[in-house]
């Protein structure tokens, strides 16, 4: 299978750093135009400094705070003016910061803000790229979901976990209202990555044996790379899944009992 992006244009959210990073860094090396945004300017300028992309690929970077709506309408339209999206992955998201607290405990503003980046930001970016891809009848969306959408989160963030979920949700119903349109819609839920501070600091407080008794619950036996969930990204978003839609594959290392 060779998958190729040539001539193809993505846009990317979250981009600057770990599974964001590697999705745009995947798509220029086989020959993409990529969009990463992020609201981590310094990040993104490593991203760009750092790419090699191929086959005629490129990478450009924007500053995109997916809870903005000015900013995404603006962004979009000037870039519909060349042409639109092909591709449209949606990675921006993750617990910004935030530590599991019970449920009682909860501010409704930490639970708002995971909301509003995970969900409502794709669904905003999603809304806005749409009709370029109408028109063209033909169009890929991918959303980052997470294994905690589908069972239990590690994090122990109530809102992080239904979050996920709804993204999940999201991409069947997506899926089925564009599938007429030449559109399709999936989701990608991967299983635990030390990706970013956030990850590294869930992982540090297992504790060696705590990481250890991880690993063996994981059939593959090892935690995530990067690379493991732009493979399925691209995989989603070319040729070679048009006949997939309103899905979510699950990049996990396998079924933990
Ligand atoms: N690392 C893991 O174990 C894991 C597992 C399952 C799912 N995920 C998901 O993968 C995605 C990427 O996570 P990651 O592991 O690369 O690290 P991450 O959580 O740090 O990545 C999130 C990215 O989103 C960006 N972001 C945050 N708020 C934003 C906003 N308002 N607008 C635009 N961008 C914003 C951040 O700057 C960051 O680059 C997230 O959606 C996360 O939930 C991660």
């Amino acid at each position: 299978m060779d998958i190729q992006f040539e001539g193809k244009r993505v846009l990317v959210t979250g981009a600057a750093r770990g599974i964001g990073r590697a999705i745009c860094e995947a798509f220029a090396a086989d020959g993409a135009a990529v969009l990463a945004t992020d609201v981590n300017e310094a990040e993104l300028q490593r991203l760009a400094d750092e790419t090699r992309p191929a086959r005629g690929g490129s990478i450009s970077t924007a500053c995109l705070d997916v809870t903005d709506e000015a900013q995404i309408t603006q962004l979009i339209a000037t870039e519909d003016a060349k042409g639109g999206f092909d591709i449209f992955v949606h990675v921006a998201g993750g617990v910004l910061g935030q530590t599991k607290k019970p449920v009682e405990d909860v501010p409704a503003a930490d639970w708002d803000s995971i909301y509003d980046v995970n969900v409502r930001g794709a669904f905003m970016v999603a809304r806005a790229v749409v009709p370029a891809m109408k028109k063209r009848r033909a169009g890929k969306l991918v959303f980052i979901s997470s294994g905690a959408g589908i069972g239990v989160s590690l994090t122990g963030i109530q809102a992080y976990a239904s979050a996920k979920a709804a993204l999940i949700s999201l991409a069947r119903q997506l899926g089925h209202e564009l599938g007429p349109f030449g559109i399709n819609v999936n989701a990608v839920a991967p299983g635990f990555l030390r990706t970013s501070p956030d990850y590294e600091r869930q992982w540090a407080s297992y504790g060696d044996e705590g990481q250890q008794a991880m690993i063996d619950e994981i059939p593959l036996r090892r935690i995530g790379r990067p690379e493991d969930i732009s493979n399925a990204v691209l995989f989603l978003a070319s040729p070679f899944a048009s006949w997939i839609t309103g899905q979510t594959l699950s990049v996990s290392g396998g079924p933990v009992a």
